[in-house]
């Protein structure tokens, strides 16, 4: 449990008090070291971020980690073309503006994903004839930057158009509309929202090589032409034992144009199984990653793609991999967690837990629940677990947690015997409560 201490301000208080003859000890909060990557990117002034998709944040206890861990969401799917304009000029927020909802609820800062990109785009959008398509993206952006305007802290305006070998992609973009679309694309985002930062974003520019000089070619070129670039997004999803080492070259001579960089979908697969030799490789490449953005100033925050290893991509993409983000399918810190947590300036180990909440039997009116603690690779001393019943759910008993009720909010904290958990350790605790209408899983927070 994190404590909040008190110092006693000497210096303060005998300048203040001096010439009186009774000296009182006045006491000023001391500043509480932050126990979350979000505390600690906060201290720091950078971010830390993850996607969500509106189906991962329906997961309650991945939201429950997202908003603890992170001050910045980008919509992972949501905002894409297919789903907000799947036919001409009808257009469709609702899945997008309850993520943008919500994340602003919870204080989260938002990335916008994506405008121009030649996935997950319509095909009436692709069969379009060159005059009809300029048209259909002005007016996409148009209408989806508005609709935002003043909400996101950046869109990634045009994604992924380059090849590997650093020429311009040949997508049915750029084949209709010729390299200038790209200009284009910035320049009528701008209009529609002149706060939001304006991204170029793109996978395999981690390093110094081919693809990245194609880049930072088109970026040196926009700029000089005046055209409203202001960040570069770099995908970073990587391979185990595969971050380049120019990573942080590469980011500082991006800055250097003018620009800021992200990373903006961080992710190391591995070969599944995924065991402690494998683990202990991707926290070192974690910490690389991390180390080559925020040793460069104008490297802005990390964002990963999803937290947890449940919601990854990358299994149904790589057979056989997987296993690539800081937290494990269960919501468990990885050794790369910790690493993020080093390399954000936290010291002292990270002190984290999650907690798991089940319906494990429910009857008309009535039902049991069980809510199990784990600890991260720290070992803890005591836990705090919170949640709201939004439902009007109530507890009638409960057992190995000492409850505290105040209306809906609910909290449980640890005894003298089950506080006390070894790194990676689990302990359980229940009750059975009452329900009327429905009786969902609320999202739930642990605090160590
Ligand atoms: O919505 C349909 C659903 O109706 C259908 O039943 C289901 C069956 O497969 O598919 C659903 O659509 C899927 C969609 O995700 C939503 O879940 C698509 O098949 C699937 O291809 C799509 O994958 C997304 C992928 O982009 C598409 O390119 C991933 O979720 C998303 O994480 C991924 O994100 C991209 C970034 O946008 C850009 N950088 C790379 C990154 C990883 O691929």
């Amino acid at each position: 449990m994190v404590r909040s201490t008190w110092r006693i301000g000497l210096h303060a208080v005998t300048a203040a008090l001096a010439g009186l003859t009774t000296l009182a000890a006045v006491q000023v909060p001391a500043a509480a070291a932050p126990t979350t990557l979000r505390g600690l990117a906060d201290a720091r002034g950078v971010y830390f971020g993850t996607s969500s998709t509106v189906n991962e944040w329906n997961d309650a206890p991945y939201r429950s980690l997202a908003e603890r861990e992170t001050n910045m969401i980008t919509v992972g799917n949501e905002m894409k073309w297919d789903a907000t304009e799947p036919s001409p000029g009808r257009f469709d927020f609702g899945p997008a503006d309850s993520l943008v909802a919500a994340a602003k609820a919870a204080g989260q800062r938002l990335r916008g994903h994506t405008l121009v990109w030649h996935n997950q785009t319509p095909g009436w959008v692709q069969e379009l004839g060159t005059a009809e398509l300029r048209q259909a993206m002005q007016n996409h952006i148009r209408t989806e930057v508005a609709h935002y305007r003043g909400q996101l802290y950046a869109w990634d305006v045009v994604n992924e158009a380059f090849e590997e070998n650093g020429t311009l992609r040949q997508s049915f973009w750029q084949q209709k509309l010729g390299d200038g679309y790209i200009a284009e694309a910035f320049r009528a985002a701008r209009a529609a929202d002149p706060g939001a930062k304006l991204y170029y974003n793109d996978y395999n520019i981690e390093g110094i090589a081919a693809k990245s000089d194609g880049v930072y070619n088109l970026v040196r070129t926009l700029k000089q032409q005046g055209v409203p670039i202001d960040g570069v997004g770099m995908q970073a999803h990587l391979i185990l034992g595969a971050v380049p080492d120019s990573m942080r070259q590469n980011i500082q001579r991006f800055v250097d144009l003018g620009v800021e960089v992200a990373i903006t979908e961080l992710d190391i697969r591995m070969p599944l199984p995924a065991e402690a030799t494998k683990l202990a490789g991707q926290a070192a490449d974690y910490t690389k990653v991390a180390q080559a953005c925020l040793g460069v100033t104008g490297c802005v925050g990390i964002t990963t793609w999803a937290l947890s290893d449940k919601h990854s991509w990358v299994p149904s993409v790589f057979p056989g991999e997987g296993a690539a983000l800081p937290f494990d399918e269960n919501f468990r810190p990885k050794p790369a967690y910790n690493a993020l947590w080093r390399a954000y300036g936290g010291t002292g180990g990270t002190r984290t837990c999650v907690a798991t909440y089940a319906v494990i039997g429910q009857w008309w009116g009535g039902f049991q629940a069980e809510v199990r603690v784990t600890a991260g690779a720290a070992p803890i001393t005591g836990w705090t677990v919170n949640w709201a019943f939004a439902e009007g759910q109530a507890i009638t008993s409960s057992w190995n947690a000492a409850f505290a009720t105040n209306g809906a909010a609910i909290t449980a904290r640890s005894l003298s015997y089950n506080g006390s958990l070894g790194s990676g350790g689990s302990t359980t605790f229940g009750f059975t409560g009452s329900w009327t209408a429905a009786n969902s899983v609320p999202a739930v927070s642990c605090a160590a």
